[in-house]
């Protein structure tokens, strides 16, 4: 049985003094998880990624981020685990004001953040439950502990019979569900997926979307980006929609 987050508590040990006060909300189902304030992100190259987005996302919510190409939906989640430093504008994620955010507590920050990208980013040479195990080995996890979590988030998502099968021996449908299972092996409270489905036929997109239910239904926060309308129809969660770098 997976040991996911019932009651995700992502700021409980989070020593960041620019905790942004909404995070302390009293009711735990209305935290602020995700809050951007007039942010704005130019390139160096001076391309612009986002022009003004101001957005709030509530622990437990499931939202879709949906937008042409170029219209700043990467450069958003980019923003939201770090990747990239916002030009203007604030924005506060798991209780961190993410400003300068750098070293240590960039690190911790994204130890609380499950990143999922459409080209699933698999080491080659490792199984699949190395994948998984990978990231917790990093953080100086226990064997026993490895162990404790990595099989229940493959068996999530349908994979405890490959656990031992390497990258290439998958589907592109089970690759992304091993990295699916590697983005939530320690139980981030919130999970973004960069296009997880834009490599995948609509079977294996729909896989896709209904682990995410799943971990939503027990706490998750989730922000995806897509293209597939459809998906967005079936799925039936609230959409933001960029526009040129605004939301419209
Ligand atoms: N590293 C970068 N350097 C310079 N410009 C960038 C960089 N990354 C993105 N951009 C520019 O920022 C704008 C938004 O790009 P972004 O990747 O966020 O779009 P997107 O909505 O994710 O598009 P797609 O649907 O094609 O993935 C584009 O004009 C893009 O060219
Ligand atoms: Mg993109």
């Amino acid at each position: 049985m997976l040991k996911l987050p019932t009651k995700p508590n992502p700021t409980a040990t989070n020593p960041n003094p620019n905790r942004h006060p909404d995070t302390n909300a009293t009711n735990p189902k209305k935290s602020v998880i995700v809050k951007l304030e007039n942010v704005r992100k130019t390139y160096t190259n001076g391309a612009v990624g986002l022009r003004d987005v101001s957005i709030e996302l509530y622990q437990g919510d499931f939202k879709f981020i949906t937008g042409h190409s170029g219209s700043g939906k990467s450069t958003l989640l980019k923003l939201l685990y770090g990747a990239e430093q916002a030009t203007d504008g604030e924005i506060f994620v798991n209780g961190f004001n993410l400003k300068g955010l750098k070293g240590k507590n960039l690190a911790m920050l994204r130890r609380k953040i499950g990143i999922v990208f459409q080209d699933y980013k698999l080491v080659p040479r490792r199984t699949v439950s190395e994948n998984v195990a990978f990231v917790l080995m990093a953080q100086g996890y226990t064997y026993k502990e490895i162990q404790r979590r990595v099989q229940p988030a493959l068996k999530m998502v349908g994979l405890l019979h490959k656990a031992h099968c390497f990258p290439e021996e998958l589907s592109g449908g089970e690759q992304q569900r091993t990295s699916i299972a590697r983005a939530i092996v320690n139980t981030p409270p919130l999970v973004l997926a960069d296009e997880p489905t834009g490599n995948l036929d609509p079977d294996n997109a729909w896989q896709v979307i209904k682990i995410l239910k799943k971990l939503n239904s027990f706490g998750v926060t989730v922000l995806l980006t897509t293209h597939d309308e459809q998906l967005v129809r079936a799925a039936n969660h609230p959409v933001l929609h960029l526009q040129n770098g605004y939301i419209a």
